[in-house]
């Protein structure tokens, strides 16, 4: 299955169980490059990145495997330097390919390296968690976290490829694999194509499942690249997700706090009468079928104190993406405090 992303710089997305061992052709339709370095993290099955790393050299390419520990802490200012460091002492030119080899950790990093080194050198994406492969393998944002917070630092920067090898999650433990669910569970109530797909077996038909969430995800970066507006619905459940993962000192997986926040926004809908009793008990027992708690263990007060506090939130005012069916999502500004469920 493949999609086409038309944005500054169009790339394909190609999905298909076991295509990475077909991966070095792939890679010289975009890139006919000579050094290749593959980041990767110590969580990632070394056997991924050494597949990649044979095909590319029996292709005549010179590869090299850089391995970051893995987790979030890697996403840093330290590493980004040290990759930079590693890539001029072993002489990258400006026409040299890295390729990322991870989840969203080492995508995010790789990118943001790819998009300054040398002003900018190609860049593959090869996701390896759910979450990578429905969401940010897609979409250009590249970035590292500051002591501060998340996501301080970064770029809008296409990559030239994103290869999709579902057979790598696999070995994805079950709550990481169910954190990128998260999103998808996002990505269905956006659409109701995914909808049917997840009420069905979203498990037992990946390939298809993938490639539907990714045509969202296409979709809404075509129109708006560098999150102006459009974009903003992707945020749907993030805004309430946030506040829980805060709350929780980030012992709530991203993915499944964000699960829990689409459930509070569903429950606006239901309190608004902009969703019926059925459409709720739709929602919530669809996210059952995958065994993800969607119950939030926060009051509604205390999410709307942390809300406050929130960088996206403006004098009060927040952006929040509201439901009115499967498929329709919209943007409301609303003031933090009126928020009742
Ligand atoms: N760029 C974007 O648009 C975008 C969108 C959403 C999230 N993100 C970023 O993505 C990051 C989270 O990504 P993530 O959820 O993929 O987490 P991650 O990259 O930290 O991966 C989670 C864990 O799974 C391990 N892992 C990866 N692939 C594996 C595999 N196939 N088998 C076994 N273990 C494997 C990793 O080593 C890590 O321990 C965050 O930094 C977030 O900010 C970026």
């Amino acid at each position: 299955m493949k999609l086409t992303v038309n944005v500054s710089t169009s790339y394909d997305i190609v999905i298909e169980k076991g295509i990475s061992d077909k991966i070095g052709k792939l890679i010289t339709e975009v890139c006919n490059c000579c050094k290749v370095l593959i980041i990767t993290d110590s969580n990632v099955p070394k056997e991924y990145s050494q597949k990649i790393y044979d095909n590319l050299q029996k292709i005549g390419y010179m590869p090299f495997i850089y391995t970051i520990p893995s987790g979030e802490s890697s996403k840093s200012i330290t590493n980004f330097a040290l990759i930079h460091n590693y890539l001029a002492e072993n002489l990258f030119s400006r026409k040299d390919l890295i390729v990322a080899v991870g989840g969203g950790v080492v995508g995010d990093l790789s990118a943001f390296v790819a998009s300054t080194y040398m002003r900018g050198i190609k860049f593959v994406n090869v996701p390896t968690t759910m979450l990578s492969c429905i969401d940010s393998s897609v979409g250009g944002k590249t970035g590292v976290n500051l002591e501060c917070g998340k996501n301080l630092v970064g770029t809008f920067y296409q990559p030239s490829l994103v290869v999709v090898d579902p057979l790598f999650l696999n070995s994805l433990p079950k709550d990481i694999y169910n954190d990128g669910l998260g999103e998808a569970i996002k990505y269905g109530i956006m659409d109701s194509s995914v909808w049917e797909v997840l009420k069905n077996d979203a498990n037992n038909n990946i390939e298809e499942f993938i490639y539907k969430c990714l045509s969202i995800k296409k979709y809404v970066v075509e129109q708006d690249e560098k999150e102006g507006g459009l974009r903003q619905v992707l945020n749907l459940g993030h805004t309430f997700g946030h506040a829980i993962e805060t709350l929780s000192n980030y012992t709530i997986l991203h993915g499944i706090a964000v699960v829990k926040g689409i459930v509070i926004i569903a429950k606006y809908a239901l309190k608004n009468g902009e969703i019926s009793q059925e459409k709720y008990n739709e929602i919530v027992s669809v996210i059952s079928k995958y065994d993800i708690d969607y119950t939030c263990p926060y009051s509604l007060e205390d999410l709307k104190l942390i809300m406050q506090k929130d960088k996206k939130a403006n004098g009060g005012f927040v952006n929040l993406i509201c439901i009115k069916d499967i498929g329709k999502v919209y943007i409301k500004n609303i003031k933090i405090d009126e928020i009742q469920l």
